[in-house]
């Protein structure tokens, strides 16, 4: 490993450091038990760094013998009377905040592994991934010794109460546009509630997680209660949905698979199934709108991370009286971007994850072309090597028009004309998914009626994408099941217990 000095300034964060130069990766096997495993099969998988194509490292291919091994490794550190379980609930929370502080540690690290494995820009990979990672980490760190039950009144012959216990054997299936956010999203309040988890990350960005791997068996964990297996969706992936043994599964990911987990999990042992699914989220822009403010903030809600956000403002529905400048502008903003490495110093916008995406984007642009939509600006792939692909924005966009309609997940952005606010807000909810929304107005009736009348899981107004660790994400309709983050979060990891006992006579 080595690093080199120069660094890159960025007022709203301080400074950036410059990524690690020719990191090489430490962590490829099977983590399972605080010990690294070879795959049962001895199958290695290979690692791509998209913006290259050329390959990283190979990792172990965990199948279900994998799975098998890891679920004995979490059912045994899960059984009553282990050091988990009898574990003071505030030494789990010193746990997560000790992990907390070496993901914070080894940021640099982990910085320059995103950006090289998943092709985030590494401001972005620094200050977003890992740095909104460790405050998820210590989030939940604090609530470990705060989830309580309560005492019930009842019939006062008994003593009636509710214990709040952790579900037991997790699985958790995460995507690769936020390899770390996902991960802490899901082994947070897992941990924090005291349960144990098999993690599978996803096939494409498996190299943080192993990183982390790494310091969980640092930071003390005992054996068996974190454990991660690297590999496919359908091999990998199906063994812990379908299996016997596992108590939960959390998931995010596209809709297609999220049902192939419910139904997995109905057809074994009916495990308790939270999902966060795909989204086409609308942000409304109304003409008394403050116009900058909601053509940056629209442009980054679409364009972040290369479109490649479940948040994803997808569907931008402006009002006609300012319709033509905000095309106008927003054409202006996506024009600006500088394409490239996403190691390297001032790139903007990265590859996307795969050549399948990539060949999934270029064909949904091409049916936005053919559908009579017009493109305003790129339309294209970029450069010779690599998997990038032109910032794109289509205007004199129809609803029945299919880059209207499904998930891009690319650097491509949707501009729709609006009259009226009926008519709007039906046209905002005339979809399947209802992950998230933006509102863009001064006047605070609009937001609050329209605020109301969305049906999605957040809605923000006048901004996008402000996440925290505090407040609770997740989808209404086929954008999920369940919530994350936020103290609604910890629901989908305890199991609520009510005890009721019979008070002896003798006694009153
Ligand atoms: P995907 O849903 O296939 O993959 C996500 C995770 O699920 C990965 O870990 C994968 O290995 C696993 N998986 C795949 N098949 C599985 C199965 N049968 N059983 C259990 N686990 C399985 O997503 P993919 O194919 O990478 O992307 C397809 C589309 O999904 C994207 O174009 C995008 O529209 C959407 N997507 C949404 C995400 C979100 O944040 N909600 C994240 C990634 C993709
Ligand atoms: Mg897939």
């Amino acid at each position: 490993m080595s690093s080199n000095k120069q660094t890159t300034a960025n007022p709203a964060q301080g400074t950036i450091p410059a990524p690690l130069s020719n990191y090489k990766i430490q962590y490829t096997k099977i983590f399972i038990n605080n010990e690294w495993h070879d795959s049962v099969s001895g199958k290695k998988f290979p690692v791509i760094n998209p913006a290259t194509e050329e390959k990283i490292c190979d990792v172990e291919e965990g199948d279900k013998a994998d799975v098998d091994k890891a679920v004995k490794a979490a059912r045994a550190a899960f059984q009553l009377g282990s050091p988990w379980r009898t574990m003071d609930a505030s030494e789990r929370g010193r746990l997560l905040y000790k992990l907390a502080d070496l993901v914070e540690r080894d940021r640099l690290i982990l910085a320059t592994i995103e950006s090289m494995n998943g092709g985030k820009v590494f401001p972005a990979a620094y200050v977003m991934e890992i740095g909104f990672s460790v405050n998820v980490i210590r989030y939940f760190a604090s609530w470990a010794d705060k989830v309580q039950g309560h005492t019930i009144p009842v019939d006062g012959k008994f003593f009636s109460y509710t214990r709040h216990e952790p579900v037991g054997v997790c699985g958790q299936i995460i995507p690769w546009n936020f390899p770390l956010n996902m991960l802490m999203w899901k082994i947070g309040p897992a941990l924090s509630c005291g349960n144990t988890v098999i993690v599978k990350p996803a096939e494409q960005t498996p190299l943080s997680a192993l990183h982390v791997a790494s310091l969980i068996k640092e930071a003390g964990f005992p054996p068996g209660v974190v454990n991660i297996v690297p590999g496919y969706g359908p091999t990998a992936g199906a063994a812990i949905s379908s299996h016997m043994d596992i108590d939960k599964v959390a998931f995010t990911g596209s809709t297609e698979v999220g049902k192939l987990i419910k139904e997995a999990a109905g057809k074994s042992n009916l495990k308790r199934v939270s999902l966060e699914l795909g989204g086409k989220s609308p942000c409304i822009v109304f003409a008394d709108a403050d116009m900058d403010n909601a053509v940056e903030f629209a442009h980054q809600g679409v364009f972040f991370h290369q479109g490649q956000c479940c948040t994803a403002a997808s569907r931008l529905f402006v009002e006609e009286p300012i319709y033509n400048e905000f095309v106008q502008r927003s054409v202006e903003r996506a024009k600006k971007y500088t394409l490239g490495d996403p190691l390297k110093p001032g790139i903007q916008q990265g590859p996307q994850i795969d050549k399948e995406q990539h060949s999934k984007i270029l064909d949904l642009i091409e049916s936005g072309k053919k559908e009579g939509a017009k493109l305003e600006c790129g339309g294209g792939p970029w450069g010779n090597k690599g998997y990038f692909i032109q910032p794109t924005v289509f205007s004199n966009v129809t609803d029945d028009m299919r880059i209207a309609k499904e998930e891009i997940f690319g650097p491509v952005q949707q501009i729709m004309k609006f009259k009226t606010l009926d008519e709007v807000i039906k046209r905002a909810n005339n979809t399947h998914y209802g992950l998230a929304a933006g509102i863009f107005t001064r006047d605070l009736d609009k937001a609050i009626t329209v605020s109301s009348a969305l049906q999605a899981g957040t809605v923000w107004v006048n901004c996008y994408n402000m996440l925290s660790p505090q407040s609770p994400f997740g989808g209404f309709k086929m954008s999920g099941n369940g919530r994350e983050l936020g103290e609604y979060g910890l629901h989908e990891y305890t199991e609520v217990k009510t005890v009721t006992v019979k008070i002896s006579e003798k006694n009153s």
